[in-house]
């Protein structure tokens, strides 16, 4: 079982440099055209989703291999910044929903005009400008993939309106991610963390993936130590939290 295993997670790592080679391939054709020729707003068009579809496949890919490396209870602390930290995981989610978002993302120097850009999406930020500039040691990678599939979820469920929240307490930090969509009602409170549950499959709107997010999301929480709270009804929203303990300094 083990043997079969690693054998899986070797073909899924062995999947990243065909695929960093059909990004850099992309990426050329778009942005090097003095030498690569020219394009017609068709083929800019075609070569766009290529490049964003490849990116899903690559984030994937990072998202199976964290996870095995949780499993093994592998932690690979770093020194970051909140700033930093936030940003990268707003442009892996804006990448693949709104590019034009997502390019904005990117060039926003301070935090109030990264808020006021988020907003406009219906994304309200809440962290305080002490913390948003302050360095942390944690698990980057683990970290920002947590924040993606609870983003990621409030985004698609949501009628029109999402809040982050990130404080620290204490050596923990804490935060949560909240929408104002359906819900979801407490019998389904433990179900939506088990593999491949989507409540009511038969509604066109929860086709869009595939039941693993939140499995995945409570593997990782657990593995850094940390806890994962919902609230939620139906008709009323759903908000989860997530605390995790910080390591030293
Ligand atoms: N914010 C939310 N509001 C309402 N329902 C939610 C929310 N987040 C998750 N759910 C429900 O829980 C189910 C499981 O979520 P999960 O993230 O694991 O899977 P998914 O989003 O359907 O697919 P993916 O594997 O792409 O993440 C969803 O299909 C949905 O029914
Ligand atoms: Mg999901």
């Amino acid at each position: 079982m083990y043997r079969k295993k690693i054998k899986i997670d070797l073909l899924i790592h062995d999947f990243k440099v065909p695929l960093a080679v059909v990004q850099t391939g992309i990426t050329s054709l778009l942005q090097r055209r003095e030498k690569y020729g020219p394009l017609t707003e068709k083929q800019e068009r075609a070569l766009m989703r290529a490049l964003r579809n490849t990116k899903v496949i690559q984030s994937l890919v990072n998202d199976i291999l964290e996870l095995g490396r949780s499993r093994e209870g592998i932690v690979g602390l770093t020194n970051i910044k909140f700033s930093d930290l936030i940003e990268q995981a707003l442009v892996e989610i804006f990448d693949l929903l709104d590019r034009k978002t997502s390019e904005r993302i990117k060039i926003c120097t301070n935090l109030p005009q990264l808020k006021e850009t988020l907003e406009e999406k219906g994304l309200m930020l809440f962290i305080e400008e002490a913390l948003w500039c302050q360095g942390v040691r944690l698990d980057e990678a683990k970290i920002r993939q947590i924040f993606r599939n609870l983003l990621n979820n409030a985004l698609k469920y949501r009628k029109s309106r999402v809040e982050l929240e990130i404080e620290k307490k204490d050596i923990h930090l804490v935060f949560s991610v909240k929408d104002d969509g359906e819900g979801i009602p407490s019998i389904y409170h433990k179900k939506i963390f088990e593999s491949y549950f989507q409540m009511d499959i038969t509604d066109s709107y929860t086709v869009r993936g595939h039941g693993l997010g939140l499995a995945g999301v409570m593997i990782l929480v657990e593995d850094m130590g940390g806890e994962l709270f919902l609230e939620s009804d139906e008709g009323k929203g759903a908000k989860f939290l997530v605390k995790l303990p910080l390591a030293n300094k």
